[in-house]
């Protein structure tokens, strides 16, 4: 009973840091989703309405290169918008350089000269929002990046200091594995590291709930994860982790390079960081639309024929906390789409065991597609990669 209690505190507690994390704070500032994987799936043209989930825009800019009609990027958080926002004003009133350096280096001399010249280009919440936080930006900091602040920067920041101060070998065999150019190099510096890796301060940190609401990581999801997998919470990631640094090629890793270095580099860093994409994301930045809303709410103010959906994790989500949002989130997906649309999600189950009946009748998935892509994904973090068609 008294065991019971202590349960329901703790998950309450986790709940209310959560709630607290995404009701004040930029969670991501980078996209945790491959879309190198995604445009694979997606097949996207000039004919594709797409409905994206926005978090940090980087995946916006990446779908934006395969030039489809529309892109409505919605967030119910917008501060995440106000980020998509900084980068699009960049990209249409500024110059690659400084798009580099402050998103691909993380920093900036002049970022304060560059957002005086771009800030009137910004809806008037991302001014807000950036007016008080232009400084992550600051070379001089002591952060020095970007990418260390946000909530998941925050983590970024403490985990990528524990792991390069703890020995000097630790350091630069880390070092060594972002620049290894085979599987075989990666496996031998990999075994190597794998019990430094996971010393008691950092199996202790990612066990933490306050942790996991900080990477924006919600209950459910810890449920999920401890349920299905032996060792919980720690051997999920350390498997997931051992998996990505030693089965996927890490030298075009962006996602694990920037958090553990604050930057990113020329060869190493998102499409929309290449000086050869530039002009296209300058040429398509008009079909880019943001939304501050959930995607039930964009739906039925934005009613329409849309041909792909990416709704990233959020469903797992709601699959718990809020089971009749999830069916009128399907409800309206569907309402909202034509025969051949198509629905993009991640989960951290192996499976999806939360879809409506009304949606499972209505759509169909290609198990082998997804689940032969989703072991080259380069985030490696999710349980599982689905594809639905509309019928
Ligand atoms: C689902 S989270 C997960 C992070 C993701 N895997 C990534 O790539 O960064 C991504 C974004 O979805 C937003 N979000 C969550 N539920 C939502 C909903 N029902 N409608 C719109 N946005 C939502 C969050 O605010 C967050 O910025």
């Amino acid at each position: 009973m008294v065991k019971k209690l202590g349960t329901k505190l703790v998950n309450g507690a986790h709940d209310l840091v959560f709630e607290a994390v995404h009701n004040r704070c930029l969670i991501y500032n980078v996209c945790w989703e491959d879309p190198r994987i995604d445009r694979r799936i997606l097949n996207l043209d000039d004919a594709s309405r797409m409905v994206v989930l926005t978090s940090a825009g980087c995946n916006t800019l990446d779908y934006l290169l395969d030039s489809p009609a529309e892109i409505h990027a919605v967030d119910v958080n917008p501060r995440q918008n106000a980020l998509l926002h900084l980068k699009l004003a960049l990209i249409e009133h500024g110059d690659f350089d400084d798009l580099f350096r402050l998103f691909g280096n993380g920093s900036h001399q002049a970022f304060r000269e560059i957002y005086r010249a771009i800030r009137q280009h910004l809806p008037a919440y991302a001014r807000a929002f950036w007016d008080e936080r232009i400084e992550y930006f600051d070379s001089t900091s002591r952060k020095k990046s970007f990418y260390y602040y946000g909530t998941s920067g925050a983590i970024a920041w403490i985990l990528s200091r524990y792991l390069l101060n703890a020995s000097r070998n630790l350091r630069s065999r880390l070092f060594d594995l972002l620049d290894a150019r085979t599987l075989a190099e990666q496996r031998e510096i990999y075994q190597q590291i794998e019990p430094a890796l996971w010393g008691r301060f950092t199996s202790w940190l990612v066990k933490q709930p306050a942790t996991m609401a900080m990477l924006g990581v919600p209950r459910p999801q810890i449920r999920l994860i401890s349920a299905q997998y032996p060792g919980g919470m720690v051997g999920y990631v350390s498997s997931k982790l051992r998996h990505v640094l030693t089965e996927v090629l890490i030298h075009d890793n962006y996602f694990w390079r920037v958090y553990l270095t604050g930057s990113y580099t020329a060869d190493c860093c998102p499409n929309y960081l290449k000086p050869e994409h530039f002009a296209r994301l300058h040429a398509n930045i008009d079909r880019v639309h943001t939304h501050n809303a959930t995607v039930s709410h964009f739906l039925r103010d934005h009613p329409g024929r849309y041909s792909h959906f990416v709704l990233l994790d959020h469903q797992d989500w709601l699959a718990w906390h809020k089971p009749a949002a999830l069916s009128e989130e399907w409800e309206l997906i569907l309402a909202n789409s034509r025969p051949g649309s198509k629905i993009l999600l991640r989960s951290a189950s192996p499976e999806l065991n939360f879809l409506p009946e009304a949606a499972k009748s209505a759509i169909r998935f290609f198990p082998e597609l997804t689940a032969a892509l989703h072991i080259q994904d380069r985030v490696g973090t999710y349980g599982s990669l689905h594809l639905a068609e509309v019928l």
